[in-house]
């Protein structure tokens, strides 16, 4: 290892302990890092719930037991690493009851799995406490709630920790099909002539969820679908499929490169918007009833770089939709129609993300038993299960532990995604009824819809 290469962390404080993201996904993670032998030092839950450190051990056993994983010797190891500490995140003790409970620690990662209100409170009561120098800060999304807020939390981060030991989660970057996307663009030659304006027609992508919100109604009110999952996700995932190559493959050489696709793409127009809600969502507990929070959206990009200049880019969101699918699809430009007779669709790059993990070509062949026709076929040259969203999750704080910032989002990449869709934010278009299991609203004038149309994602068990 080199000298200057990040050290392991000596300690995980995560706020937030007896909330819902560490039951769901944190404890999870935590118990398949024991497993695999890459946590082995102390952890301290943290919250204001009156609870006991029995209490916190009993709720990680129930949602480890949930979520179905991990083994008996792998669960007693995460308990005795375990430690709790009770209290207000405005309060001083609570902080000096954490320094003691680090003991030693000089490499702490704390984890502020806690509502973004909460940010910027708990960073500057860990730097009165004296807990910033040597540690590392994980930052749950949302990353602020438009660009003055995400500006404003950025230089309150900022000014207790350095960039490098910031770590603003983005779960899709955890996700493998989401990097290998780098893997799939820069370790193969043929894709790369063609990654361009003079052979791409458009790219679209979907992120479609078959469910609601949930439960998470009163979060959802403050959020909706662009906050939720575009200005972070879809801009995330954009910026893998359209980057230029980096120079090297370390976190910043990568990271340059994404933050260049988001410099080049033009703030949203509201006109390119087309914003729904689907029936019922006004029913869901914590959602008001005359709410306008979108939960689908679908939108046009324009990225006015060397290379995309004047290739759509389209987006399309949305809860209760037909299917749980995300992903994307890059067309080619139509070759001259030769074959004039026979109904050719334009080539494709099909690139799913989940439920399952496929890289597929569309080409046209002729049909084997009726050779006056054409169909669409489709060369798989990837295809597996799906790995479930705990491994991003894991992976993610794993890669925080270790000091590795490739999967997080930098400063400039949050601000940047945020100034892209500071016009569309809170109604700049009315959101429109949509029927719970449609494709969402219609798009009369074709404002956001690609120049083939979209592709619906069939996803079969
Ligand atoms: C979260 C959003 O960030 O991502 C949710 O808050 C959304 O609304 C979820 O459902 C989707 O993540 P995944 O990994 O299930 O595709």
């Amino acid at each position: 290892m080199p000298a200057d290469a990040p050290q392991h962390a000596d300690a995980f404080v995560f706020f937030g302990a007896t909330g819902d993201l560490a039951y769901k996904k944190i404890f999870p993670s935590l118990l398949s890092l024991v497993a695999r032998g890459r946590l082995a030092i102390p952890v301290i839950g943290v919250a204001k719930a009156g609870w006991t450190l029995d209490q916190l051990k009993a709720r990680a056993k129930d949602s480890i037991a949930h979520a179905k994983i991990g083994d008996d010797a792998s669960l007693t190891k995460l308990l005795a690493l375990l430690r709790y500490v009770d209290g207000d995140y405005g309060d001083a003790a609570t902080f000096a009851a954490i320094k003691r409970e680090l003991g030693g620690a000089k490499r702490p990662t704390h984890y502020l799995a806690i509502p973004p209100v909460l940010f910027g409170k708990v960073v500057e009561q860990l730097a009165a406490a004296g807990l910033v120098e040597g540690a590392r800060v994980v930052i749950e999304k949302p990353f602020g709630r438009d660009l003055e807020s995400a500006r404003a939390l950025n230089k309150i981060v900022l000014s207790h920790f350095a960039e490098d030991a910031i770590f603003r989660i983005d779960h899709y970057l955890g996700k493998r099909p989401v990097h290998n996307m780098l893997f799939a663009r820069f370790a193969n030659s043929i894709l790369e002539p063609l990654w361009n304006r003079e052979h791409v027609e458009s790219v679209q992508i979907t992120m479609a969820e078959s469910f609601g919100v949930e439960g998470r109604g009163s979060f959802y009110e403050e959020a909706g679908a662009i906050r939720d999952v575009v200005q972070n996700h879809m801009l995330q995932v954009i910026s893998n499929l359209a980057m230029d190559p980096p120079a090297r493959i370390d976190s910043d050489s990568i990271r340059d490169e994404k933050v260049k696709v988001l410099k080049a793409t033009k703030a949203l127009d509201p006109s390119k918007v087309i914003r729904g809600q689907f029936n019922g969502y006004r029913n869901e507990k914590g959602v008001a009833p005359n709410s306008t929070v979108e939960t689908f959206a679908a939108l046009r990009l324009e990225i006015d770089s060397w290379r995309w200049f004047g290739v759509p880019f389209y987006i399309r969101v949305g809860k209760m939709l037909p299917v749980t699918c995300t992903e994307a699809m890059v067309r080619f430009r139509s070759p001259p129609k030769l074959f004039t007779s026979y109904a050719t669709t334009e080539n494709y790059l099909r690139i799913r993300i989940s439920p399952n993990v496929q890289i597929a070509w569309g080409v046209n062949a002729i049909e084997p038993d009726d050779e006056t026709k054409a169909r669409q076929a489709e060369l798989l040259s990837t295809s597996h299960p799906h790995g479930h969203e705990v491994d991003a999750y894991e992976r993610l704080l794993d890669d925080a532990m270790s000091g590795d910032a490739t999967n997080f989002a930098r400063e400039d990449h949050v601000e940047e995604a945020w100034r892209i869709v500071d016009p569309i934010l809170d109604n700049a278009e009315p959101a429109i009824p949509y029927a719970p299991g449609s494709w969402g609203p219609a798009d009369p004038d074709g404002r956001v819809t690609p120049p083939e149309g979209w592709d619906d994602p069939s996803v079969t068990a």
